[in-house]
């Protein structure tokens, strides 16, 4: 499963690239305003540190608009990834982006239908939002597997995306589902390393290491 991290916080970003655990970044304009800074300045700064995709999203809401800020994006970068959202205009921008040959991320999927056509459109990547429909009591990981079986069922080739990943638990059922990607929030990403066991191990062992009275360095 490749891992991306859902933020624009450049700091968090260089951290956990530098351990080798990201394969890509997303943003979205909720995560741009919260890091303060301008798109293209902060873009520019994630696609420099990053190698794999990263996801910027148009705000525009009409074809011609998400496709003139498209490009626009687009420039910022080679491993710039478009995202569109998951409404009739963001599947033609879609297909026209991805046709020249630029990589597309739909976004705000809560349906499979919704799946089903923005693979049809070509997607690069879709992302269907786990939180936010287990926010609603709708079982979110339901939907990925949904997703899963539908993608096999038709070799469609687009990448699943689980989003809104709020827990580590998340994380776990997605690869258990066989999600191509989990966009995961850096704290999520940071806790999948904690267990208990394993501090419990070093406490134990840092009590008999202090008993033999040695240091290594
Ligand atoms: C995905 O690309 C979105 O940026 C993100 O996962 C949304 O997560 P949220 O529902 O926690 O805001």
């Amino acid at each position: 499963m490749k891992f991306f991290v859902d933020t624009a916080d450049v700091k968090e970003i260089r951290e956990l690239n530098e351990i080798g655990l990201l394969d890509g970044v997303t943003t979205n304009p909720s995560l741009i305003m919260k890091s303060g800074r301008s798109i293209k300045e902060v873009t520019k700064e994630i696609c420099d540190i990053v190698e794999g995709p990263v996801s910027a999203e148009v705000t525009a809401l009409d074809f011609e608009g998400m496709m003139k800020e498209a490009d626009i994006l687009s420039k910022i970068a080679d491993n710039i990834c478009i995202k569109v959202p998951l409404t009739f205009d963001g599947l033609k921008a879609c297909k026209a982006i991805t046709g020249d040959g630029r990589k597309v991320n739909v976004t705000l999927c809560f349906s499979a239908n919704q799946a089903l056509l923005a693979a049809k459109a070509g997607a690069t990547f879709i992302s269907p939002f786990i939180g936010r429909l287990d926010d609603l009591a709708i079982d979110g990981m339901e939907l990925i597997a949904d997703i899963r079986t539908i993608y096999n069922n038709y070799g469609f080739q687009t990448e699943i995306l689980a989003a809104s990943i709020r827990t580590v638990n998340h994380v776990r059922e997605a690869a258990l589902i066989g999600a191509d990607v989990a966009t995961v929030p850096p704290a999520t990403l940071k806790a999948l390393v904690k267990h208990t066991l394993t501090d419990k191990g070093i406490e134990a062992f840092m009590a008999d290491w202090a008993k033999t009275g040695q240091s290594i360095a």
